[in-house]
């Protein structure tokens, strides 16, 4: 997520912004930047990398403004560069602005202003428009601008704006992206996050959706969206620092579990056109070069590599295509059958894990046609591969993959059903049938996350296990070796995964009185065969927790405990029945005592070989 930073006071604003930008670090960035007002005119200073750069390149020069706004950019559209930092100005640089979010129209609006304004484009950005738009409406009022152009937006967006006429204000706005506005004294300032102000406020305003701001100084104005002024408590913030940057959660894992509804949302329906269509921006996959594919290679690390195995069944499900997946560390060790009729699909949250790196360039040697699943924009993985499909879940902070995963999900059905339609394997209720249950998706989880405490009981009786099997079929296997995954990274116990028709090959030698047994049972049509398998551990005196569908109440009579997950198709139901396995983990780890953001021996990207 991009962070905004913005100051009006009598106090130095340069320093006061890039000490704010500072405290967002965390939520993860590719550059940085700052405007400000000086002399009559806007000076802005952006660049690439971190904040420790734009300080360097800010150190020779004395800004003694008292007004700005700055930011950190995590890239959605346009990789990391100066010219795609914010702020971005408008043709004459009298408006200057930072973004949150995404302008989903902004396809549209540049060629409007391109064609019917003239306006010249410096970035590739989709911000970049909101700064000519505020400049094609301003009149020397910038409130009415922002308004103005905000009417012609479309997306999500939390808005900072500063014109040069006008020294003494800072205009703000928010639509679904997160604003907030500091109240000081003889000063005010907004942000993306509380963490940006703590140490100069603890007055808040929470800024709502369709909401704008006026600030002065001395004074916070905010108006709804029919331009009425609006009162609002204000909000004292008790939080410390560290507390706040993870939103009052305990860890990050935690704030990144409840993140989930929302990455699904936004890298799902983002992609789906007006008529609901998948419309895959950044893939030049044609029918021509599908008709020429015939095997489709999944290759990644860890918990990428969990979602291939999901990804597996979507794409012979639904395109038709012989798939197979491989954990890089030995793909690119084993000459694998690669040429110019194989699809290699690179999934990386980091983009920069070597294993997946050096087997795609292996790949790549062979002939292959690189497509990538990558949460990093510009990352290595991305650059290097022919299309470049972005999860959009946001900087994933803790070590332990939650959100990156479920939104790699996503696209590995969007991939899949994207390819059926290419190919015209697919019937279109069928299409539009697994359209509607993803969509659907965040909604249940939300709901689903509710119930999170009766998850934190279960975690109670379970923290001082040693052991711990995860069994599952189908499409339950991939959650089971992920839900095992989980619980080995963050709380330390010894975890096993294993196809549960597999058990009896061997390792049900290991299941004795009260082994723990973690059972997926939420394929509708491996259901029975789900308990049998529960009722065979039972038998040699095991615990089971069972996962199921709300409606599959028959396990109960089978297993120790169980977690319902809503109703929804067998083909969507990992991106739900891998959640209560992600909550287990967590709960079973704080109550252990782990470190649970950064467990030991345990890097977030993996960088080595
Ligand atoms: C997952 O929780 C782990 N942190 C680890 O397995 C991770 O998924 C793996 O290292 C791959 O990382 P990547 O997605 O950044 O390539």
């Amino acid at each position: 997520m991009c962070g905004i930073v913005g100051y009006i006071g009598n106090e130095n604003a340069c320093d006061i912004i890039i000490d704010g930008l500072k405290k967002l670090e965390y939520r993860g960035y590719d550059s940085a930047g700052i405007a400000l007002y000086k002399e009559g005119k806007i000076q802005v200073r952006k660049y690439k990398g971190r904040i420790a750069n734009l300080e360097e390149h800010l150190k020779n020069e004395v800004f003694d403004s008292h007004v700005g706004i700055g930011h950190t950019r995590w890239a959605t559209h346009g990789a990391p560069s100066d010219e795609n930092a914010h702020p971005h100005t408008n043709g004459d640089s009298t408006i200057a602005i930072v973004h949150n979010g995404i302008i989903e129209n902004f396809v549209k609006l540049r060629e409007w202003l391109e064609t019917e304004h003239q306006v010249t484009f410096r970035s590739e950005t989709d911000s970049e428009v909101i700064a000519h738009l505020i400049g094609l409406y301003y009149e020397g009022d910038l409130l009415e601008a922002v308004y103005k152009a905000t009417e012609k937006m479309e997306g999500a967006y939390a808005i900072g704006a500063i014109a040069a006429a006008e020294p003494d204000r800072i205009v703000a706005v928010r639509k679904d992206s997160p604003l907030v506005v500091g109240l000081g004294e003889d000063c005010n300032f907004i942000a993306s996050d509380i963490p940006a102000l703590l140490k100069h406020v603890r007055k808040i305003y929470l800024i709502e959706n369709n909401e704008t701001v006026l600030l002065t100084k001395d004074q916070v104005k905010i108006f709804d969206q029919n331009r009425k002024e609006v009162k609002r408590e204000v909000f004292h913030v008790t939080w410390d620092a560290d507390a706040a940057e993870k939103e009052g959660y305990d860890h990050f894992m935690l704030k990144e579990i409840h993140e989930q509804p929302k990455g699904i949302y936004e890298t799902l329906t983002r992609r789906l056109d007006e008529s609901g269509k998948i419309a895959l921006d950044g893939i030049s996959l044609s029918k021509e070069d599908l008709d020429r594919i015939d095997k489709v290679y999944i290759v990644a690390c860890g918990t990428a590599y969990h979602a291939g195995l999901v990804g597996k069944y979507a794409i012979e499900k639904f395109a038709h295509i012989p798939v197979e997946v491989d954990i890089a560390s030995e793909f690119r060790y084993r000459d694998p059958f690669v040429n110019d009729r194989t699809l290699f699909i690179a999934v990386s949250q980091s983009g920069e894990t070597l294993d997946t790196l050096a087997a795609l360039r292996e790949a790549k040697k062979k002939g292959a046609r690189i497509l990538s699943v990558v949460n990093v924009v510009g990352s290595s993985v991305a650059r290097e591969s022919d299309d470049v499909f972005y999860t959009w879940a946001g900087p994933e902070i803790a070590v332990a993959s939650t959100k990156a995963y479920t939104t790699q999900l996503v696209c590995m059905y969007l991939i899949a059903l994207y390819m059926a339609q290419l190919k015209g394997v697919i019937a279109q209720e069928e299409y539009r049938r697994i359209l509607e249950e993803l969509k659907a998706v965040p909604d249940k989880l939300r709901e689903f996350l509710k119930k999170e405490k009766s998850i934190e009981e279960l975690a109670k009786k379970q923290y001082k296990r040693e052991s711990a099997f995860f069994i599952g079929r189908g499409a339950d296997v991939g959650i089971s070796y992920e839900g095992s995954l989980k619980l080995k990274e963050v709380s330390y116990i010894n975890s096993f995964a294993i196809a549960a028709g597999e058990l009896k090959h061997g390792t049900i030698a290991l299941i004795e009185q009260d082994t723990l047994v973690v059972a997926l049972a939420t394929q509708d049509q491996l259901y029975d065969k789900m308990l049998s398998n529960i009722q065979e551990v039972k038998a040699r005196g095991a615990y089971v927790i069972g996962i199921a569908k709300a409606s599959n109440r028959e396990i109960e009579k089978q297993a120790n405990d169980v977690i319902y997950i809503p109703d929804c198709a067998d083909e969507v139901a990992p991106l739900l029945a891998v959640v209560p396995l992600q909550l287990l983990a967590y709960y079973i780890a704080k109550l252990r005592g782990c470190d649970i953001d950064k467990p030991k021996n345990l890097a977030k990207s993996v960088t080595v070989e």
